[in-house]
């Protein structure tokens, strides 16, 4: 980590948690907590949580919690190190120089000087576009119908005619050109010299989602080719990782719950200009992953706008295989023939527009109605069918995912067996999000932890130093669960002050992500015992972990002995029988033993 820890931790105790929320979500009091709605998934009533004493959040509807820095990041959409800066200067706590090796310092330095000279050129362009020779340009974006709101907002500009325009304005501000030909402004001629990528063109900055620019898109103005011209990638621009208008219109995403996904500038910005603003788009490269996963931190949805031919089809079936890996519910919005989101929304206005996006069916179902047609109709060969249907494996939830394939069974009168097996054949699951499955399979799985082992460890968290560490550790050998008991076993080898300070960051040791939230949970809503309680309660738990570790033993033996009644395996049976009478004898003894430990340990050892 590049920040120094005690900063970080000066900089955590600094922002209060509550009041760092409060900018964001509207928090009333309930009991001890502060709830409100989750900014991180549509709902209507609150379940997200915030308790300021132990300053960390949860919530009980999507299972996000943490911690302030945490928060931070989820909401912004920020790394760790762009959150402290973040909280850093909101508290006014000022950081220590960063002590990077020369390498870090270098790319960090590169980054930014990359950002300035884009800021740079930003500017420029804005100042040329309103100069007269920006005459025909501004004259093209009224024609096109666009506020000059939505020209400030978007800090549209226009790049000169001629070879040097931008070139020698960062030479006259001491750039080197290396570096603007990094940021992929300028470009090397063949004799070694540079010359503006972009001339004459309606200049279109691309923002991250912290306002920086990070590359350009180019316009011709009127007729001409190439259409479009953008930056190449740079080390501060990744195609496939950035959403043209998420930054500005996040918000908006937030408040409608969703975010409309168009492929070009102006169908974003005209969308935009007529009041439709959760808006995002492509920029006509494919949709990534990292799009799904950038919208997902701010949307609980999102509706695609597809074409109705064979292109849009061909997209279609593209993106939904990463919104259902990706776990975002997506809907397809189809434009009439011959329309883009620009046309339409100039044609019909945005009640129009509005009403094919309020109509937009799931685009599994649409995708279904246009593939496979009208019951009958279809007559596919296998190949064609599983690849038609290769999507429908990644569908997670399996009641859903049965609901589909009845419903193409039905439509193209195959039995839904055959259906299956074809499906189960296709591979998919390998394909599409394997590692995203595992862990929202370890979210649920982790849910099912035993309480009583979640329970034991949180009244642990919350009394560092007070219970028996030896008690603890004793219990933690009965855990059933693997990762609980080694996630203990770190807390029992910490200080019990670390223990206190920092719950949500302790809690960032475990892996599953399941059993995280299951504890966070815990965390936030449980009371602590009363001080006289506490030991009882704890070796409660302690004793109750532990009958229950000798119970599934028990069972397990009992399992073992029928099957080896069954097969008449008379040595096995013996061997069982022996171990039965060993487990019960060693829980008799291990009873009083453990009596013994806690008068040796005492209190707070
Ligand atoms: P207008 O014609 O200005 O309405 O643009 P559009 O957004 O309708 O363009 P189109 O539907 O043709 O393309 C959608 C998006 O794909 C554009 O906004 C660009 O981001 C991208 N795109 C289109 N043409 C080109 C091109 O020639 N080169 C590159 N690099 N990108 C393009
Ligand atoms: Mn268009």
């Amino acid at each position: 980590m590049t920040i120094p820890a005690d900063a970080v931790e000066e900089v955590r105790r600094r922002n209060d948690i509550v009041e760092v929320v409060s900018s964001y979500v509207s928090l009333r009091k309930a009991g001890r907590n502060y709830v409100g709605l989750c900014p991180f998934h549509g709902e209507k009533t609150p379940s997200f949580t915030v308790n300021r004493e132990k300053q960390i959040f949860y919530c009980f509807g999507c299972g996000e919690g943490g911690n302030v820095v945490t928060f931070v990041m989820k909401v912004n959409a920020m790394t760790f190190p762009e959150a402290i800066r973040h909280l850093a200067s909101r508290a006014g706590v000022s950081l220590p120089e960063r002590r990077l090796t020369a390498a870090e310092r270098e790319k960090v330095s590169r980054r930014e000087q990359i950002f300035e000279v884009n800021t740079l050129a930003e500017g420029y362009f804005r100042r040329s576009l309103h100069s007269p020779a920006g005459e025909r340009a501004r004259a093209y974006l009224k024609n096109r119908g666009l506020k000059e709101e939505t020209i400030e907002t978007f800090r549209l500009g226009y790049s000169p005619e001629g070879w040097r325009n931008l070139r020698d304005f960062l030479a006259s501000r001491r750039v080197k050109l290396e570096l603007a030909e990094e940021a992929g402004l300028v470009v090397k001629g063949q004799k070694g010299g540079y010359y503006d990528r972009f001339r004459d063109r309606l200049i279109f900055p691309i923002h991250d989602m912290n306002g920086r620019v990070v590359a350009f898109g180019g316009r011709v103005i009127g007729e001409g080719e190439p259409k479009y011209l953008n930056s190449p990638e740079s080390p501060v621009y990744v195609k496939g990782r950035i959403l043209y208008g998420l930054g500005i219109n996040r918000e908006a995403v937030r408040r409608e719950g969703y975010a409309i996904v168009v492929e070009g500038y102006l169908d974003l910005l005209t969308l935009w200009d007529r009041g439709i603003k959760n808006v995002v788009a492509t920029l006509g490269t494919a949709l990534t992953r990292d799009h799904v996963d950038l919208l997902r931190r701010f949307a609980d949805g999102a509706a695609v706008v597809f074409d109705a031919d064979e292109a849009g089809r061909k997209a279609l079936s593209r993106s939904l295989g990463l919104f259902l890996a990706g776990g975002l519910p997506c809907r397809a919005v189809v434009l009439p023939e011959g329309y883009d989101p620009d046309d339409h929304v100039r044609a019909f206005g945005p009640e129009g527009f509005g009403e094919l996006v309020a109509k937009a069916r799931p685009a599994v179902e649409y995708y279904i109605d246009t593939v496979f047609g009208t019951r009958g109709a279809v007559d596919m060969d296998r190949t064609r069918l599983r690849e038609s249907l290769s999507f429908l494996a990644a569908i997670e939830n399996p009641v859903e995912r049965n609901l589909f394939i009845r419903r193409i069974a039905d439509r193209i009168g195959v039995d839904e067996a055959v259906l299956k097996r074809e499906i189960g054949s296709t591979g998919g699951e390998q394909q599409v999000g394997a590692p995203e499955r595992a862990v929202r399979e370890a979210r649920t799985s982790g849910s099912k932890a035993d309480p009583l082992e979640v329970e034991l460890i949180r009244i642990f968290m919350e009394n560092p130093g007070s219970v028996p560490l030896s008690t603890m550790r004793e219990a933690l050998g009965y855990y059933e669960s693997e990762e609980l008991r080694r996630f203990g076993g770190r807390l029992c080898d910490l200080p019990p002050e670390k223990i206190g300070a920092d719950c949500a960051a302790l809690l960032d040791g475990l892996a599953d992500e399941g059993l995280r939230a299951t504890l966070l949970g815990a965390l936030v809503t449980r009371t602590s015992q009363g001080e006289g309680d506490l030991e009882r309660y704890f070796n409660d738990a302690c004793r109750q972990i532990r009958r229950k570790w000798y119970r599934r033993r028990h069972r397990l033996l009992r399992m073992a002995l029928l099957k080896a009644q069954e097969e008449g395996n008379e040595g096995e049976v013996r061997k069982l029988l022996e171990e039965k009478e060993r487990l019960l004898q060693e829980e008799k003894e291990e009873a009083p033993k453990r009596r013994n430990s806690e008068v040796d340990h005492g209190k707070g050892s």
